[in-house]
């Protein structure tokens, strides 16, 4: 009875030491070890952009504007396209990067001259592609971000790419069914879109209305917590700036700014019960996220020719709060849309409604 209990699992152990290759990390100059030795350049980047581009490891607009880089540069893929016989865009390829001159001109880009121009001298200095590039300060830049993403890092997409062609990043004025179809051609359903739709916890406008630059999508701009999610849901009643901009629709809080993509989006029989799915598991969203992120970062790529770099982002600190509702909110304020599920019962922070800061 025993033996034949534990042959099996002797059996089972010496195969996995026998199968399981030899640990061979390498050590980089700055003495820190990581999977693969060409992933050590990228310790050298992540130091200096800590230092020079995120202001000491801040979640602050670098890090925000460089996390949505990553869907800017890898969104612009279109097998449709491509199915047409016209160039559908090579994805995470940098040519957003490379072919500024050209992009830069393409609405949906609005506002991201200055993230691009700042990236730039950092990627030539430390000499890496600027698709790596753009993924590896995106990843990092979440990681600043108080119970931030661990965003895994694949170093290797060649620097050569052509410019994307004009409307394949959405617009804050597209329809739900418009952006669907759109990041449905590129490979993501609608969860999925939910899903990277977590990253606007850290995240503000500057040009929708270019008047009030730095207006948070919630109250909690530096936080990857679910606070974007319940506070979508509020009931819009004012105006941030002197009038409503198209893409824009009234939000529920003073210094607060709601596109109308985030208000349709979250309302929408398709996406509504994952956007409040949502807020009830923090670990959940983080990972949801997480693996979203990962497939952007591979569109126009293939996994198996990239080096896994990951072990080179950093691990975020900080802590967030959990779900809540703004001073001055009550649950009778929230627009449920989910009808399977009733809304998670939230409380308000104590207090009189206060203005959120610009960031
Ligand atoms: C339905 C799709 C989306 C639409 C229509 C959309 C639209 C926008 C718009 C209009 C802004 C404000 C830009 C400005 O005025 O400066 C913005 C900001 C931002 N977006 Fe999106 N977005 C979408 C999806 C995403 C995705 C998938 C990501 C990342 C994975 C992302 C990351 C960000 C971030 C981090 C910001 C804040 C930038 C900052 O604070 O400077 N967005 N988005
Ligand atoms: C990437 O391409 C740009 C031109 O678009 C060039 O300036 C840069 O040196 C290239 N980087 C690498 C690593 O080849
Ligand atoms: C920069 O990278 C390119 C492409 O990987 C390579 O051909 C070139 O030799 C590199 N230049 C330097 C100075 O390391
Ligand atoms: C939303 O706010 C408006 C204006 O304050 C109010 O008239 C309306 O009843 C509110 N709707 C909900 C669902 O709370």
């Amino acid at each position: 009875m025993f033996s034949k209990a534990i042959l099996p699992l002797a059996l089972l152990a010496a195969s996995a030491s026998a199968l399981s290759p030899p640990v061979k990390r390498a050590t980089c100059s700055g003495g820190q070890t990581t999977a693969n030795e060409a992933c050590c350049v990228w310790f050298d980047v992540l130091d200096d952009i800590q230092e020079n581009l995120f202001d000491g490891g801040d979640c602050g607009d670098e890090a925000h504007e460089s996390l949505r880089l990553i869907f800017h540069d890898a969104i612009a893929f279109s097998p449709a396209l491509t199915a047409a016989g016209k160039f559908g865009g090579g994805g995470a390829d940098g040519s957003i990067m490379a072919h500024s001159d050209v992009e830069m001109q393409y609405a949906a880009n609005n506002g991201l001259d200055d993230i691009i121009e700042a990236q730039r001298p950092f990627a030539l200095k430390h000499n890496v592609s600027f698709g790596d590039f753009i993924q590896f300060a995106g990843a990092v830049g979440s990681a600043n971000c108080n119970g931030g993403p661990q965003i895994q890092f694949f170093a290797g997409r060649s620097n050569d790419s052509q410019p994307a062609p004009d409307g394949l990043v959405p617009l804050p004025t597209d329809s739900v069914t418009d952006i669907l179809n759109r990041v449905g051609d590129a490979g993501f359903s609608a969860v999925e879109l939910v899903w990277m739709l977590v990253s606007h916890t850290v995240a503000a406008q500057d040009t929708v209305d270019s008047s009030i630059p730095g207006t948070p999508f919630d109250s909690t701009p530096k936080d990857f917590d679910a606070q974007f999610f319940v506070e979508t849901m509020l009931n819009g009643t004012l105006t941030p700036g002197s009038s409503l901009q198209p893409g824009e629709v009234l939000s529920p809080y003073p210094g607060e700014f709601r596109l109308q993509s985030d208000a349709l989006i979250g309302r929408d029989s398709r996406t509504a019960c994952e956007w409040q799915k949502m807020i009830a598991d923090r670990a959940n969203m983080l990972q949801k996220f997480e693996q979203t992120v990962l497939k952007l970062s591979l569109l126009g790529f293939d996994q198996s020719t990239l080096t896994d770099c990951s072990d080179v982002i950093p691990t975020a600190t900080g802590t967030v709060a959990d779900p809540f509702l703004p001073a001055g909110k009550s649950m009778s304020d929230i627009e449920a849309a989910c009808s399977a599920t009733p809304f998670p019962s939230l409380s308000a922070v104590p207090g009189p409604e206060t203005s959120i800061p610009p960031v």
